[in-house]
């Protein structure tokens, strides 16, 4: 009866009265936010229109949702949504109070984002030249916004700063989204941020764009005029932001299975692809898509962050 019992529970997944969350580990409106809250529309459907809840538990990074999600109960019902965070925390942040590697069953790869240099409207630079040129003139007065050590922003800042060979102050938000509403006040001067976040506001001129960090221009109407970083004379400089989909060690292979099932559905929909493409941002290949790739993929880019991040020598505790 047991055995029955355990089986039906899997099969049952999900209920229909029962939602599923999503933990967003950065603040709503953020570039996280949004690849969640459109993965989970469409995920709704071939999940059966069960419900599915976005939680924004933010803060520290990305690593206080990410915790959330490693201590929740392994029934299927509590996902997280993450990016690159997950592979660079391990070297960043060293006592974070999970392990990335062993705390989590890899659902599956979602997309890959490019980021974008940005800067206050008033910044009395227009392309990338005259913007080295200022940061050298105004060293030690420069403030960076980031979502947190750990976080994307933070890791293309740190980038950026030393192809800079310079040091800003960095000012840690919950999210890009925060950040971003004093980027365009002038309250900080620069950022990197992922373009699922920062097109809209290059399209409306309220922030000045210098440069992607793609290896080539993107076709996204309002990016396509932004140089790359190669373009601009940094050759090696490339970043972008793949997200993934978790759940707690220990969900039940057959819930773990369904979840991956949906959610390659819901990355072939056309609208959630046309979302994705008008943000700049691409849909992994189906391969990256597959649960143990996907693991295999986290593990290969905590290997190659470590190093540059060590190089880098910036750590959080
Ligand atoms: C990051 O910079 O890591 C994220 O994009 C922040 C966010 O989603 O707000």
């Amino acid at each position: 009866l047991a055995l029955v019992g355990i089986g039906a529970q899997a099969s049952d997944f999900p209920a229909k009265d029962k939602p599923i969350t999503i933990v967003v580990p950065f603040a709503a409106g953020g570039p996280t936010d949004r690849v969640a809250r459109d993965l989970a529309e469409a995920m709704r459907k071939p999940l059966g229109g069960v419900s599915i809840l976005v939680d924004n538990a933010a803060g520290a990074g990305g690593s206080i949702g990410a915790n959330k999600v490693a201590k929740a109960a392994p029934d299927g019902y509590t996902l997280l949504v993450h990016h690159i965070g997950m592979a660079t925390m391990p070297t960043l942040v060293r006592n974070i109070p999970f392990k990335v590697e062993t705390d989590f069953e890899y659902l599956g790869g979602i997309n890959d984002v490019p980021m974008t240099i940005i800067a206050k409207p008033t910044l009395p630079a227009n392309n990338m030249k005259e913007l080295v040129a200022w940061v050298a003139a105004n060293k030690g007065k420069i403030n960076l916004g980031n979502a947190g050590v750990g976080s994307a922003s933070h890791l293309c800042g740190l980038l950026f700063q030393e192809a800079l060979k310079t040091d800003m102050t960095p000012v840690p938000y919950k999210g890009t989204a925060p950040a971003m509403t004093d980027l365009i006040g002038g309250q900080i001067d620069l950022m990197c941020d992922q373009t699922t976040n920062t097109t809209s506001q290059i399209e409306a001129k309220k922030v000045k764009a210098f440069a992607v960090t793609s290896p080539k221009r993107l076709s996204t109407a309002a990016l396509k005029d932004i140089p790359t970083m190669q373009e601009s004379g940094f050759k090696d400089f490339q970043v972008s932001i793949w997200h993934g989909l978790y759940a707690p060690k220990g969900t039940p292979a057959d819930v773990a299975k369904k979840l991956n099932d949906a959610l390659k559905v819901a990355l072939k929909d056309p609208d959630f692809i046309k979302k994705q493409e008008g943000l700049g941002a691409v849909v992994v290949t189906d391969k990256r898509m597959d649960s143990a790739d996907h693991k295999k993929f986290v593990a290969a880019e905590i290997a190659k962050w470590s190093p540059i991040i060590k190089a880098a020598g910036v750590y959080a505790d």
